[in-house]
């Protein structure tokens, strides 16, 4: 049984990819500081390790086979408010994993990376293309990348994956991802909040995609994936924020009746990125699965049912000031760890 170490594992991506590992009958090796709690299932062949993954030490890599290193602070936003520290994390604290997991005799290491380090560009950007990273979350992705890609060799198989933003369903749910958010709003307002002047392009993917590709990646051959950077996407699902508030629209209307009007906000938007995804179908023979209709209706049909609902922890940046906040809160006012009590056993 393979067994796979994954960083910020019970994240958005994480809380997927690890129960998809676990049905296809992998061991897997879950690290998290669990900010968002614990999303991840029990199971016999999983083991949970709470730390930081600016801590890593080498014991955690025994055994291992693979490292799929997802942990970061995970959007722009955050990125701008807590600079150094998504610098230590996205960037620092990976590069490091992967020189001690190659270090340790790991043979394989997956860095998930994102698109937006391609920043705003007026033609099609493929693998070969020249990066713009403009936000400190896309600088310290590209780093990472600079990185991890420099420890490949013969024995240690590195591969990047460019992923386009995501959505769909998660345990650790994020209404903070565009098609998440818009379907989310049109629920509880019946209004679908579209930036001005909506032409812009974005390429999209669901969450089950990526985490198939992930799996993947763990039987293909390393000599067809080794060194290589792959844009995981597809060129059909680049989208113009217009179409794509139709298509979340459409698929509202299906299941609730409600006609959903758009309420435009902002100066127009001139940012636009499109990129091509021929590269992983090409030579991985892959494309995704599943549509931003499946998305919007999975997300709605748990909304409905209130399986799903929008708790503070579900809008990223908004929970990590929460933390911030909260955990100064308590230390000025607890007494021998306690709040309300004073002693331990009681609280
Ligand atoms: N969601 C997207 O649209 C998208 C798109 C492209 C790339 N990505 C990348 O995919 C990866 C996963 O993103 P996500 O959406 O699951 O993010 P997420 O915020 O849901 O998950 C990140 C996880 O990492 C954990 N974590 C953060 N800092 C930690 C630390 N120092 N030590 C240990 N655990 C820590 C958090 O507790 C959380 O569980 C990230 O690298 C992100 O940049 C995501």
């Amino acid at each position: 049984m393979k067994k796979i170490l994954i960083t910020g594992a019970s994240g958005y991506v994480g809380s997927v990819l690890v129960r998809l590992l676990l049905e296809k009958n992998y061991a897997v090796v879950a690290v998290d500081r669990f900010f968002f709690g614990d999303r991840l299932p029990e199971h016999t062949n999983l083991t949970k390790i709470k730390t930081d993954s600016r801590l890593l030490t080498s014991d955690l890599f025994k055994g291992i086979n693979t490292v799929i290193d997802l942990v970061a602070l995970s959007n722009d936003p955050s990125g701008e408010l807590f600079k150094d520290i998504t610098f230590e994390i996205n960037h620092k604290s990976r590069s490091k994993t992967a020189k001690l997991a190659k270090a340790c005799g790991v043979k394989q290491y997956i860095l998930p990376s994102s698109c937006s380090i391609y920043g705003f560009q007026d033609v099609q950007v493929n693998e070969e293309s020249k990066t713009n990273a403009l936000t400190t979350y896309a600088i310290a992705n590209e780093k990472a990348e600079f990185d991890v890609l420099a420890l490949a060799d013969d024995s240690f198989c590195v591969t990047v994956l460019r992923q386009a933003t995501l959505f769909g369903y998660s345990p650790r749910m994020r209404f903070d991802l565009a098609i998440n958010g818009m379907t989310l709003g049109a629920f509880k307002n019946g209004r679908l909040p579209l930036m001005r002047d909506g032409k812009q392009v974005r390429p999209m993917l669901h969450v089950k995609d990526t985490s198939e590709l992930m799996c993947l990646l763990l039987e293909t051959p390393y000599s067809t994936i080794n060194r290589e950077i792959f844009n995981v996407g597809s060129n059909e699902q680049n989208y113009q924020l217009s179409q794509l508030a139709d298509s979340v629209c459409d698929a509202l209307k299906k299941i609730t009746g409600m006609d959903i009007p758009i309420d435009w906000y902002g100066d127009p938007d001139k940012r636009s990125y499109n990129v091509n995804f021929d590269k992983i179908r090409n030579v991985l023979n892959w494309t995704p699965k599943y549509s931003v209709a499946y998305g919007v209706t999975e997300i709605t049909e748990k909304l409905q049912s209130k399986e799903l609902e929008d708790t503070p922890d579900t809008i990223t940046l908004n929970w990590y000031i929460d933390l911030v906040k909260w955990h100064k809160i308590i230390k000025d006012t607890q007494l021998s760890d306690c709040i309300l009590h004073l002693s331990e056993s009681t609280e």
